[in-house]
């Protein structure tokens, strides 16, 4: 990771908080390190440390403002962010941080991030009950959902007088994460991940069809940190209202079987499987071809188990890494270890769907990892992108224990 800025292309965000002097101190860091640092500022930043300041340093023009005669045709809100590697906002001042999360762009540097897709890391710095705020914490929640990374600001003494939480990281700190994040944007390439998403539909008649509450979220956000990471992705995908991530390649598919066959086509080129898809356990024995008329009998269905996906797999793979997930209501961490065992697994994600607020749905989950050595890692409550991040180190550390 030695060298990892050497060369690479830096946006570093400024924004109005009284840590803005520190940002000085990052760019002659990332500079140091051979980054090439472009500079953009909010008005309020300029209040605190000059444009100036940040050109000399850099070496290149900083962006500051938005309707400029100079430069605004040349739609510098989108120029100065080409072919960057990665964008720090640092200090990312509540306001900021609002702005970002809510998609405002009306300064530089919230434009600028909205017409950003790369890597983002911010670093925020406020007074400790500003940060406490729940406006603040819900933007950040936000943020981490769109896959921005969030440096915590520290716990010391703040600007106004008092200890807190609030203080900007240590510049220090920022080039270590700036340096992983660098690091990770290629880590996976070369390996085929094959991920399956989002519950089945088995229909009953033109009209019905039963199914489950999963939405996908899980393993479109495996599918979409994967290609991040560049990774070639196959996602197999039951029924959502999710986007399919840039770079994908999306299989659709309703019903469990399609699922199956889909899955059974792709193994033999994949090198990892990650099994988030909830797949239906049963489908109708008969699909009606006329929708079935409304009647005051007591309805009567029959249903047929369904393929066993996981079971089909571990009796085809030939090397592939596997990972399943295990939604339990009880005893979640044992039923996930025989299940681990029973599938044959490398891996399996379990969680508890019967904790509030978590699980199905949800853009948050707490899950337990355990491998097929008994390791166990019970994860805090995160965003689903911040798992899909977790368990890609992990399967990469599996796969290729070296790197
Ligand atoms: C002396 C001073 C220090 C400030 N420090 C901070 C700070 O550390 N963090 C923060 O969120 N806001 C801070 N503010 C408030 C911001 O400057 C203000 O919310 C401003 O609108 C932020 O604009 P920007 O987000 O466009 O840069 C400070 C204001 C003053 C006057």
């Amino acid at each position: 990771m030695a060298n990892s800025l050497n060369g690479r292309k830096i946006v570093l965000g400024v924004s109005g908080g009284i840590a803005a002097y520190k940002a000085v101190e990052l760019l002659r860091l990332l500079t140091k390190a051979g980054a090439s640092v472009h500079v953009v500022m909010t008005a309020s930043a300029k209040k605190f440390v000059t444009p100036l300041t940040f050109a000399t340093l850099s070496g290149h023009p900083v962006y500051h403002e938005i309707f400029d005669s100079e430069h605004s045709a040349a739609m510098e809100h989108l120029q100065v962010s080409e072919n960057a590697d990665l964008l720090i906002i640092a200090p990312a001042t509540a306001n900021t941080l609002g702005k970002l999360a809510n998609g405002l762009a009306d300064d530089p540097l919230s434009t600028l991030f909205t017409g950003y897709d790369g890597t983002v890391l911010v670093a925020p710095a406020m007074n400790d009950k500003m940060w406490a705020h729940a406006a603040v914490q819900e933007n950040i929640r936000k943020m981490k959902r769109m896959g921005v990374h969030v440096m915590n600001p520290e716990l010391g003494e703040l600007a106004c007088g008092v200890t807190g939480l609030g203080r900007l990281a240590e510049p220090a700190d920022m080039v270590r994460e700036i340096q992983q994040l660098l690091a990770q944007q290629s880590d996976l390439q070369g390996i085929k991940f094959l991920v399956t998403a989002g519950p089945t539909r088995e229909h009953l008649d033109p009209v019905r069809f039963i199914t489950n509450r999963s939405s996908g979220k899980m393993g479109y956000a495996v599918a979409r940190q994967a290609v991040k990471r560049g990774a070639e992705v196959v996602l197999i995908s039951g029924p959502t209202h999710l986007e399919p991530p840039p770079g994908v390649q999306l299989q659709p598919c309703q019903r469990a079987q399609e699922m199956y066959s889909l899955v059974m086509k792709h193994l033999p080129d994949c090198d990892v499987l990650v099994m988030t898809a909830a797949v239906g356990d049963f489908s109708p024995a008969e699909v009606q071809k006329e929708k079935m008329k409304k009647s005051d009998q007591p309805l009567v269905l029959h249903f047929l188990p369904t393929v066993d996906i996981l079971q089909a797999v571990a009796a085809k793979k030939t090397g592939q890494f596997v990972v399943g997930f295990a939604a339990e209501s009880e005893n979640v961490v044992q039923s996930a270890q025989e299940k681990l065992k029973r599938k044959q697994l490398d891996l399996i994600v379990a969680n508890n769907i019967s904790a509030p607020g978590i699980g199905f749905q949800s853009d948050n989950n707490q899950v337990t990892l355990i491998d097929s050595a008994a390791t166990i890692e019970a994860l805090p409550l995160m965003s689903k992108v911040e798992i899909a991040d977790i368990l890609l180190d992990r399967i990469k550390s599996k796969i290729a224990p070296s790197s």
